[in-house]
């Protein structure tokens, strides 16, 4: 193997959840071009389909909708994509949700959602995929999406947001050390300020208009992140490629921070 093809991801068979847009969507494009086979897997039923269809490259492309918070999501992605491909190899736990409301307003219903989908869905997914992996006799991986918001606050009103993927983060080594034996890496991503369809339109929640939150943005930008530009969901599909790839072979309950140096700031 050269240290080129040794990043190399071809006949994988891969679950992205929240795969419908933005970061999941930029992920899946690239699993798909370099020819693993992807099952998109998200709660937007017309999204998700459209994005499947959409997917053009070497591997095969399927989608399933359902809310990664149901109980049965995990079961339901990991029989679809067996269905589909034949096996599961990687799972990309990316779903999450940002609303923005101060921790002296959110109510607890808004809380149990945030937990929900990022931590509690992204922790039985992966134990519904573990499962798979180990029945398989398959040295697969997981990647987690977390945040930088996993070790720094970046904004006011992300309380629960921040807890949830401070969770990630800590989930990610804790299911790493429980996996490590069986030959399943499980690593994670920490993403900065990304621009994708979720954050391009005033968080669920916030108060600001269209145009405010435009402004933040900017200011954001020149402010908070030293390379002077939001990221794109590409600048997050090389990391994910990199640790679902044999070159990640020795690397388990790690992170990649991929912010611009927004953690420098
Ligand atoms: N965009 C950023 O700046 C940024 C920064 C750091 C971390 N992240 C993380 O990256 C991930 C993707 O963010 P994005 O900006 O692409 O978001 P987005 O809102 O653009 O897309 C998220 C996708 O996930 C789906 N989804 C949400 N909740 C779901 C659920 N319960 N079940 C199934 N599908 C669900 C949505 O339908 C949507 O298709 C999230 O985990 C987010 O926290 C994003």
């Amino acid at each position: 193997m050269t240290a080129l093809n040794s990043f190399d991801i071809e006949g994988q068979n891969v679950i992205v959840t929240g795969g419908a847009m933005g970061i999941g969507l930029g992920i899946a494009r690239r699993f798909v071009e370099g020819g693993a086979n992807v099952l998109l897997v998200d709660r937007d039923e017309n999204a998700v389909r459209i994005a499947a269809d959409g997917l053009k490259g070497k591997g095969r492309s399927a989608w399933l909708a359902v809310d990664i918070g149901a109980d049965d999501a995990g079961a339901q992605a990991v029989a679809k994509c067996v269905a589909s491909f034949g096996s599961v190899t990687t799972l990309v736990n990316n779903a999450g949700i940002f609303p923005q409301v101060p921790m002296l307003e959110i109510s607890p219903d808004v809380f149990d959602r945030v937990y929900r989908t990022n931590l509690r869905g992204l922790a039985f997914m992966s134990a519904a995929v573990g499962k798979q992996l180990v029945a398989q006799k398959t040295q697969g991986s997981i990647i987690n999406i977390g945040s930088v918001d996993s070790v720094h606050p970046s904004m006011i009103g992300l309380a629960a947001y921040d807890a949830s993927k401070g969770g990630v983060l800590m989930f990610t080594r804790s299911f790493a050390l429980e996996m490590a034996v069986h030959g399943v890496r499980v690593n994670a991503v920490l993403p900065g300020g990304v621009t994708t369809e979720g954050t391009s339109r005033p968080l669920a929640g916030s108060k600001m208009t269209a145009e405010q939150m435009k402004e933040m943005m900017d200011h954001f930008t020149q402010t908070k992140i030293p390379m002077r530009r939001m990221g794109v969901p590409d600048d997050i599909s090389g990391a994910v490629i990199f640790l679902a790839s044999s070159a990640a072979s020795y690397m388990t309950g790690a992170s990649i921070v991929v912010d611009g140096g927004m953690l420098l700031a």
